[in-house]
């Protein structure tokens, strides 16, 4: 990070794809703290953002004053919100998923592995969702937390993490949870407990439903030759994504100088589809 923001990936892919003009009307329906959005007002487009962290929309809020209309929703809730801000001739809608640097490094809710003494939450709105990944972690039983972790784990360390975790629960905090994900087969370049931490983020946010739930949505508010840009960072979200795609569309990568400067951008994919009627 270079500043009190998430550092955006892809912004001059995404700028790019979008073609933006002062006639632009564009849903960033994954805000953060408004860098995608940014770029986009810079150059005259009109821009609709969707947060649905009440902390980040605040941090986005401050930096975009009043240059654009930013809401705090679920972006499952596109349409809607479409509707309620008068976006009817919408020529671009990008999704920037997952969490944002923000949430890494600077929150409190046990996002990332690296403080042991939070608890773990792990919701992105704490006043509209009940479930915390603690409870997921100490009332699932062994298959359903298998289940839960084996959508980004291999079977068998999921399988594995989900014995550890009914051996030694109840577990609150994220150094508990580290103490499971010891000693597990893993890549080199990642630490153990990176992909069963986002496994559980993914489970407490529904963020694979909702990215189900949001594409066709997406696409239908899309006027003609508008276009849906969706930058994942995972293959459970790849996959959706493709199947939604359905062999249309384009998939363009971080540029070497990119993932030089920004580490988070070495996993983005760019999909980028286009509304022909
Ligand atoms: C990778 S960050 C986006 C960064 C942003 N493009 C920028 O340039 O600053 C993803 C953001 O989407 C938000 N988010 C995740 N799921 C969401 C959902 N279902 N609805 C709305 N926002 C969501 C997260 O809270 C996070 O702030």
């Amino acid at each position: 990070m270079k500043n009190n923001y998430h550092e955006s990936v892809m912004v001059k892919e995404v700028i790019k794809s979008l073609h933006i003009n002062k006639s632009s009307q564009i849903i960033d329906a994954t805000l953060g703290t408004g860098g995608h959005s940014q770029a986009i007002i810079n150059l005259g487009g009109k821009v609709l953002g969707i947060e649905r962290d009440p902390k980040i929309l605040a941090i986005a809020k401050d930096r975009l004053k009043e240059t654009g209309k930013f809401v705090l929703e679920n972006f499952t809730n596109i349409d809607k919100i479409a509707k309620e801000n008068n976006f009817s001739k919408v020529t671009g809608i990008l999704l920037d998923l997952g969490v944002s640097n923000i949430h890494l490094k600077e929150d409190n809710r046990g996002f990332s592995f690296s403080d042991s003494s939070q608890a773990l939450d792990m919701r992105l709105n704490p006043n509209s969702q009940g479930v915390k990944a603690s409870d997921l972690l100490n009332v699932l039983d062994k298959t359903q937390l298998t289940n839960l972790f084996a959508k980004i784990v291999n079977f068998a360390n999921a399988k594995k993490i989900a014995e550890r975790i009914v051996n030694v629960r109840p577990i609150t905090t994220v150094g508990e949870l580290n103490l499971c994900l010891e000693d597990l087969p893993h890549k080199r370049s990642l630490n153990p407990a990176t992909l069963p931490m986002l496994a559980l983020r993914i489970a407490v946010n529904s963020e694979l439903e909702n990215l189900e739930e949001v594409l066709p949505k997406a696409f239908n508010l899309l006027e003609n030759g508008g276009r849906l840009l969706v930058i994942t960072f995972h293959s459970g979200e790849e996959r959706i994504v493709k199947d939604f795609f359905k062999g249309k569309g384009e998939v363009v990568l971080p540029s070497q100088e990119e993932i030089f400067n920004n580490q988070k951008s070495r996993s983005a994919k760019l999909y980028i589809l286009e509304k022909k009627l």
